[in-house]
């Protein structure tokens, strides 16, 4: 039994199999119709609990699709309905559960909420997001560039914007799967300082941009950030929008990203979007491939 917390938290050859392992289990399905069942079921018999203390479309549709294609069955639970949200401890609430599920995934604000919960579950845990990083979110990125692009690692990876949960999980994928990665925003937004050295700074984004194999973008105003930071933040941000003019500074080759949802047209336009470079849905949908190989790996099937 594996958690799947976070990407600095598991080895590069495990990630490396679950990337691997992705890409099987993706041609596998070959086209056929969303509902209908993986070949092979490795989840049959198996009851997933899905907690989400915040909102979600692609993680919560994601992993309830991806449990059903292998066989199992899912409850999509929100904090708040739970006596999680009404004072229980996690680690009360982590035992309880793991007396009927096999396996839990949780989207919370804190990380020591992800953090308690492996620890006091006796079934594996994923970290569907938190306010310090997103794991699955970049295993589906590293997939969506490798289908794309070829191997990561080497390549130059450009992050503009927020230095936020999103890119510290990209910061920890650039040490395992060993690519580059380079920070463009304003000082104030720069990410947290336990992630030093796994990134460089370049407050230029145009200077940042130059030679790019990918360019990320997301939110400037994160769920846990709070609705008053909002015009400071756009204010603070403006500059580092990915548009048509940024791109161009890249590799002619290159990939944009961003894990959704967007504000189109602050930190990205939809000429970027939408454009030749972009691949935001295929992120979107590996997220589902990416997952079910995370969840593989966590039940050792
Ligand atoms: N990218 C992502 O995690 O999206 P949701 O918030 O919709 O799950
Ligand atoms: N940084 C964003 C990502 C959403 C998937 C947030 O935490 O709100």
């Amino acid at each position: 039994m594996n958690n799947f917390l976070d990407i600095h938290k598991t080895t590069p050859q495990d990630l490396r199999a679950i990337i691997d392992d992705a890409r099987t289990v993706k041609a596998a399905r070959n086209g056929r119709p969303k509902g209908a069942p993986d070949d092979s079921q490795p989840l049959k018999d198996h009851m997933v609990a899905l907690i989400f203390e915040k909102p979600s479309t692609r993680t919560r549709v994601s992993f309830d699709v991806g449990v059903r294609q292998m066989g199992g069955q899912t409850m999509v639970l929100s904090g708040a309905d739970m006596q999680l949200g009404h004072g229980e401890t996690i680690a009360d609430t982590a035992r309880v559960l793991s007396r009927y599920v096999d396996l839990i995934m949780i989207r919370t604000f804190e990380e020591q909420t992800l953090l308690d919960m492996a620890e006091y579950a006796s079934v594996p845990v994923i970290n569907g997001l938190t306010n310090r990083s997103h794991p699955c979110q970049i295993m589906a990125d590293i997939l969506t560039f490798e289908e794309n692009n070829g191997p990561i690692a080497g390549k130059r990876v450009v992050w503009s914007g927020d230095g936020n949960n999103v890119f510290a999980s990209f910061a920890h994928a650039a040490k395992q799967f060993d690519f580059e990665l380079i920070f463009t925003g304003p000082e104030p937004l720069d990410p947290e300082p336990a992630l030093d050295g796994l990134y460089t700074t370049v407050r230029d984004p145009n200077e940042a941009v130059a030679g790019a194999d990918l360019v990320v973008t997301d939110t400037w105003v994160s769920m846990h950030d709070p609705q008053s930071a909002r015009e400071r933040r756009h204010n603070q941000l403006r500059g580092y929008q990915v548009n048509e003019a940024l791109m161009a500074k890249a590799k002619p080759d290159s990939l944009f990203m961003h894990c959704l949802p967007a504000h189109r047209e602050d930190e990205a336009t939809s000429a970027v979007m939408d454009g030749p470079h972009s691949v935001i849905f295929d992120e979107a949908e590996n997220r589902l491939h990416a997952q079910k190989a995370i969840m593989r790996y966590c039940l050792g099937k």
